[in-house]
């Protein structure tokens, strides 16, 4: 449940408040005045406050200055009917998470809130990173024993300490968000701002005036100007997910913003400095980015100071257990009840599966697990098909009679199985993802010979060449 505190004099907004934040999931606290508000904060510590900038007593604009004194973290939301006057501006680099002109839109209002609410449990939720077993707080950890986490979690610790910039990479679902909150909490600014913004799902036009704001005119639909992300996040640390989908315009600026420190609001000619830490994450592989002059080379290589790279789950499958046991416990706990246990033949199909949602797929799927579980422990017949297929690939999960007598129907089969996986994981790219393997396989089976691998899979010799090429399997396959 989220803790939402209203600080504004007016009894008709509290009114209409308590209608829109009518929810289960949200606890609302009003409060009449400045005054009033600081005194409850430290009491009620709420995950974010509302607050109009004009009451009586003390302004609202004091009122920020004093919670800011009290936590430097405390998210607040403006309101003003006054939005293009420079006090609301003076109150977002004050550190206000934003801004909202009275008479609000409600679906705005809303939206906005869900946001900051996610923002202020990104700053809140403190994660550890040590291999956390035995203990009851489990709960907020970074679960992984194998060497290559164990090398993730030396990489947090050196890094965490630094303002370097750290790029973190790794297929989706492997945990990078995970890993840019533990950075960040064991950091010398973890007192201090966390602000995520996921670079791919924001419009292209926009995301510039989110990251550096704009000044008023600046494009249509500029009605205000706009105090953007690296400036509310001042002295603290900024998330840029899914750097990859940036514009070339956009990843000059904040090249700039990395070397200096200085940018201007888009429309703007001012230069502002800022002191913010950088923390990347992709799930495309930006070398080959670069290579195709999608990338800033320069850029990239200023983000790269140190990488964190996450390798897939089915490269770390002895994490797996863990996590099972990890997600068993989180479950139990959101259900209210003792985690259910899991028959060992299930924790064996959960490891030999090939997890192209990583840790992400598996966390889903022991979510749906216990809640579908008859018994008090979890049971193969309640994983998902492609889960308990006797292979460790979508390939030998294959429902085919024997090794000779594959049919058309087979074939059929295996592709609606694979359809399913790709609904789940749209990130997968299926056909190119089988059809690489498919290749490989046919490489291996017939020990390179091109003219035979070809016959195997149906097409010409010319068109198994451009399959190679296209996926990059000669060195893998050892093909001059
Ligand atoms: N090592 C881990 N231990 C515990 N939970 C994990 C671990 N790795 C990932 N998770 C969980 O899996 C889910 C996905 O993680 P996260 O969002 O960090 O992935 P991501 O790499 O950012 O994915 P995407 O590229 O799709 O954004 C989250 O719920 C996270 O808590
Ligand atoms: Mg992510």
């Amino acid at each position: 449940m989220s803790k939402l505190l209203l600080i504004d004099d007016e009894a008709d907004v509290q009114y209409s408040f308590k209608r829109i934040f009518d929810s289960p999931e949200i606890e609302l606290t009003t409060a009449s005045s400045g005054e009033e508000g600081l005194k409850l904060i430290p009491k009620l510590k709420p995950d974010l406050v509302l607050m109009d900038l004009r009451m009586g007593g003390i302004s609202g604009m004091e009122t920020l200055r004093r919670i800011r004194q009290l936590d430097t973290k405390q998210l607040v939301i403006l309101m003003t009917a006054y939005g293009t006057t420079q006090t609301a501006i003076e109150a977002m680099k004050l550190g206000a998470y934003d801004y909202l002109l009275k008479p609000f839109d409600v679906p705005k209002l809303k939206e906005l809130v869900t946001n900051a609410l996610k923002a202020a449990r990104d700053m809140r939720q403190v994660v550890s990173y040590q291999p956390l077993l035995e203990s009851e707080d489990y709960e907020l950890g970074i679960v992984g024993r194998s060497a290559a986490m164990q090398q993730v979690f030396k990489l947090i610790g050196q890094v965490a300490g630094t303002d370097a910039t750290a790029l973190i990479t790794g297929e989706s679902g492997t945990g990078k968000e995970l890993v840019a909150r533990a950075i960040y909490h064991h950091s010398n600014r973890a007192t201090q701002p966390f602000l995520a913004v996921n670079c791919a799902a924001i419009p292209e036009q926009l995301l510039e005036s989110e990251l550096f704001g704009h000044e008023r005119g600046a494009f249509t639909g500029a009605v205000n100007q706009r105090i953007g992300k690296f400036e509310q996040c001042n002295g603290g640390t900024i998330f840029l997910d899914e750097i990859g989908d940036m514009t070339p315009p956009t990843q000059t600026k904040i090249l700039r913003v990395l070397q200096s420190g200085t940018f201007e609001r888009v429309g703007g000619n001012q230069p502002l400095k800022v002191d913010v830490r950088v923390i990347a994450a992709t799930n495309k592989p930006l070398e080959q980015a670069v290579a195709a002059r999608q990338f800033r080379e320069d850029l990239f290589y200023r983000l790269n100071v140190v990488r964190i790279h996450i390798p897939p789950l089915r490269d770390r499958r002895e994490d797996i257990p863990l996590l099972v046991n990890y997600f068993l416990s989180k479950q139990g706990k959101d259900q209210g009840r003792t985690p259910k246990s899991i028959a060992a033949a299930a924790v064996k199909a959960l490891e030999k599966y090939h997890w192209p949602g990583n840790v992400r797929e598996l966390e889903n799927v022991i979510r749906r697990a216990h809640v579908i579980a008859k018994s008090e422990a979890i049971l193969p017949g309640d994983l998902p098909p492609e889960v308990t297929g006797q292979g460790g690939s979508a390939a030998s999960a294959l429902p085919l009679g024997g090794a000779g007598d594959a049919s058309s129907s087979d074939a059929a089969a295996l592709a609606r199985q694979m359809f399913q996986i790709a609904k789940r994981d749209p990130k997968l790219k299926v056909i190119p993802a089988v059809e690489r393997e498919l290749v490989i396989e046919a490489l291996k089976e017939t020990a390179n010979n091109q003219v035979q691998a070809a016959k195997m899979l149906g097409i010409t010799r010319a068109t198994l060449r451009k399959r190679i090429e296209k996926f990059g399997i000669q060195r893998e396959m050892k093909i001059e």
